[in-house]
């Protein structure tokens, strides 16, 4: 119903959206995880939305409430985000916010694992997580015509955006730095700088709404152009 009623520049797209943490259970208690409230995913939803896109919004367990008016599919682990991903699949375009756990360990134990006396401390093997993004980059047939990653990185933020982009194969990065300094990490502004084919772009500071919006817009330009 949504999409019939939906108008404005992205009205008949399908935009898929990831966002949030995954966690990777270790066991029933515990479980590893990325840090990452949803708040910028989040806000990106809701500003496709806005535009009128039908949103499919895959999220881990992210701190702040889903958007409405999106189609909401909740997960915990990198494994269940790409299923879903995939499920969501063909869309116009694919915007990766998500933290997305890169390892999880290869057997996860049913039972509670126990301190063992005398600081004996347990060993864990992981596993590398599926990467959801370089894979939807890569697809051979029903690829996304616009994809779109984020790298939230630290040091010489530029060059490993950069490189990243080419790793993955998508054709934007959203990236921002999230050294302590910066006060990014948990906060309600980000300071992000676009990559693409034309280069890098620097925007200013600003509330990751407003990062939002100007997100959605230009995707809008592109799917239109
Ligand atoms: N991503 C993904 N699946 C993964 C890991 C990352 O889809 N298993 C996506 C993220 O959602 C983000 C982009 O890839 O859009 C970059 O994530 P990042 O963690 O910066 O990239 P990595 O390749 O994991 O590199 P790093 O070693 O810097 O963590
Ligand atoms: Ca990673």
């Amino acid at each position: 119903v949504r999409a019939e009623l939906s108008s404005g520049p992205l009205s008949g797209r399908r935009i898929v959206v990831t966002s949030g943490p995954t966690h990777e259970p270790i066991d029933p208690v515990r479980y590893i995880a990325n840090r990452s409230s949803g708040a910028q995913g989040t806000a990106i939803a809701r500003a496709l939305a806005a535009l009128g896109a039908e949103v499919v919004f895959v999220t881990g367990p992210a701190d702040v409430p889903p958007p409405e008016g999106v189609e909401v599919v909740q997960v915990q682990t990198a494994r269940q985000m790409l299923e879903a991903v995939e499920a969501a699949l063909p869309a116009d375009a694919a915007v990766f916010a998500a933290a997305v756990a890169d390892w999880r360990v290869s057997s996860e134990s049913g039972s509670k694992i126990k301190k063992q006396p005398g600081g004996v401390l347990p060993v864990m093997e992981f596993a590398e997580n599926p990467d959801i993004l370089a894979g939807v980059s890569q697809m051979k047939e029903g690829r996304p015509g616009l994809v779109v990653g984020f790298a939230a990185e630290t040091d010489d933020v530029l060059a490993h955006a950069t490189a990243k982009r080419a790793r993955k194969g998508c054709d934007w990065i959203v990236a921002n730095d999230v050294s302590p300094a910066t006060g990014i990490m948990g906060g309600t502004e980000n300071a992000v700088v676009l990559i693409s084919d034309a280069g890098a772009e620097e925007w200013p500071r600003m509330g990751k709404d407003e990062v939002a919006r100007r997100l959605a817009t230009k995707i809008s330009g592109a799917l239109a152009g």
